[in-house]
């Protein structure tokens, strides 16, 4: 079974609500969105591994650890995941990105892919699909689906709010990814929308509504 982490930091939950709330205009939501997705990636990179190097302070050697050199991608899906991207490689920025375009049918609520441009090397690479909304799921999945097909080995999905259905079906179709949220909803409304959630992210971000 896949991990879950909600990450219930208190400067991640103050920003969390002013996203939710119908009256936070474009361009404060836009800056909310990056600066959550900076603080969520303090914990999603926890685990990056670290070498040894000596450096020479002032005063004398110092042995100290520097991140090992791994390869990193942010795979946002568009639109929304545009929102996170910023927030995720400002402390990392020499990390890749690769983009998936996928919309969900208003019908049948299933994605149907649009664009793909991934890292050459993205099999070598640890990946982080971001996206601000786990929904029914079908976004994430079939995201996580096309970066397998493509050699992906290690893959984590960090989103804003999920909906126990989303992460119902990561756990059934890819229980090898780790899901970081900061917060889990209570259900989807008959629309597929997150119920409370805060909308539609991509309406929100880019103020196309
Ligand atoms: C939203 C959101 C996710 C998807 C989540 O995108 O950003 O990608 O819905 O829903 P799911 O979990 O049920 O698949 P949308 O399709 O509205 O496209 P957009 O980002 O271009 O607005
Ligand atoms: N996509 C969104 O943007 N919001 C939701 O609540 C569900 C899917």
């Amino acid at each position: 079974m896949s991990n879950v982490h909600v990450m219930n930091h208190p400067l991640i939950q103050h920003k969390l609500t002013l996203i939710r709330d119908k009256n936070t205009g474009v361009k404060e939501f836009r800056e909310l969105v990056e600066e959550v997705a900076l603080l969520m990636a303090y914990e999603v990179y926890r685990d990056l591994p670290l070498k040894e190097i000596e450096v020479e302070t002032p005063i004398g050697k110092a042995v100290c650890h520097a991140i090992a050199g791994k390869k990193l991608g942010i795979v946002p899906i568009l639109r929304a995941g545009l929102g996170m991207v910023d927030g995720m490689t400002k402390l990392v920025p020499a990390a890749k990105v690769g983009h998936i375009g996928l919309y969900r049918d208003p019908e049948t609520l299933e994605p149907v892919e649009y664009y793909c441009k991934l890292p050459s090397d993205i099999e070598e690479r640890d990946l982080i699909v971001v996206d601000p909304m786990l929904a029914t799921g079908g976004s994430a999945s079939a995201a996580i689906s096309f970066l397998k097909q493509r050699g992906a080995k290690n893959i984590k999905m960090v989103c804003l709010i999920a909906a126990p259905e989303g992460i119902a079906r990561l756990q059934k179709d890819h229980n090898d990814v780790d899901i970081f949220a900061a917060a889990v909803d209570e259900k989807l409304n008959s629309h597929g929308y997150i119920v409370p959630g805060l909308g539609d992210a991509g309406d929100r971000l880019f103020g196309t509504k």
